[in-house]
């Protein structure tokens, strides 16, 4: 489907970098690709960070609003409809409202992040988005005073959407962060991948990207955000607090009580890749441990 807010840079923009960036996206982007060491040595790890094909990324989902099976998303979701599209942000904010598409795709400067992306059950991918930072849009709508998360909410509609027939999650899908964690330079609102609008399985028309914490931290399709002074209820913490924690964030020394999560499988890999090591933060250690310092990851999981 053809969205009338277009993605301003395509991947083949990306190079040179220096064309299109000013110096903060340079400075965030190499940020998000760990190109700055703790000695602010830039490191390249972009021929490390080897993105996934577009097959991979879009025909291998987690979409529960479309089928609990991985495939599920990639068939169903071409009946969720994408445009028009509002986000409303309310709670503790200056202006409070329902921001259209058009609206904040204008407001905001969209650029490409290479991420990783860990997924709970202990799967990988590397992935290409075009986005920008959820901050900027936090700081559009005026954070207040004694707001200490963000909540997130997923559209939801039983017309489009197949899979809320069956009670899998209590609906609509729900997430939250720490307002700091939110706030974070590395936390992102993805729009698109590798140039294009994000496909509906993935969460059109826009989604959150959190690289350091298992993949269903990044909700998808939101329609509302809330500043709140109070931890905001999560729909896997609500469907199993005992295996899925407010925090989430990735620990190969933290299992999840069914497996371990030392390891991951790269998908794409082919059948026999061996499965590779899980990194502390899913790689993201000297951007954001500092967030959680003096914290026990074990309790706080
Ligand atoms: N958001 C909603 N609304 N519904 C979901 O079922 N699944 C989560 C997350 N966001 C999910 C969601 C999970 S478990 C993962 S791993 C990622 O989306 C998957 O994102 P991807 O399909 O783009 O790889």
């Amino acid at each position: 489907m053809a969205h009338r807010w277009k993605n301003t840079l395509t991947r083949a923009d990306a190079t040179p970098l220096a064309a299109y960036m000013n110096r903060r996206q340079i400075m965030a982007g190499a940020m998000g690709l760990g190109l700055i060491g703790a000695a602010g040595m830039a490191r390249s790890q972009e021929a490390e960070l080897e993105p996934n094909s577009w097959e991979d990324i879009t025909q291998y989902n987690n979409f529960y609003e479309f089928g609990t099976g991985k495939s599920d998303p990639a068939r169903n979701a071409h009946t969720l409809t994408t445009e028009p599209w509002t986000v409303a942000i309310d709670g503790l904010v200056d202006n409070p409202g329902d921001y259209s598409m058009g609206q904040i795709m204008e407001a905001m400067t969209i650029e490409e992040r290479i991420y990783r992306f860990r997924c709970v059950e202990a799967w990988s991918m590397v992935i290409p988005w075009n986005g920008f930072e959820l901050a900027d849009l936090l700081n559009l709508a005026g954070v207040q005073e004694g707001a200490k998360y963000v909540a997130f909410e997923t559209a939801l509609r039983p017309d489009e959407m197949p899979g809320v027939r069956f009670p899998v999650l209590d609906w609509p899908y729900v997430e939250g962060l720490r307002l700091d964690e939110a706030m974070h330079p590395l936390t992102m609102m993805a729009t698109g991948i590798y140039g294009k609008p994000i496909p509906n399985q993935n969460g059109a028309p826009i989604r959150l990207v959190v690289p350091w914490k298992y993949g269903f931290k990044s909700i998808k399709s939101i329609v509302r955000i809330t500043v709140t002074e109070d931890e905001p209820p999560t729909s896997w913490n609500k469907a199993n607090g005992r295996e899925y924690g407010f925090y989430s964030n990735v620990n190969p020394e933290v299992d999840h009580p069914r497996w371990s999560q030392a390891s991951e499988r790269m998908v794409g890999g082919g059948l026999f890749a061996k499965r590779q090591p899980t990194l502390m933060f899913n790689g993201y250690e000297e951007d954001v441990a500092s967030l959680y310092d003096g914290m026990d990851l074990r309790a706080n999981f």
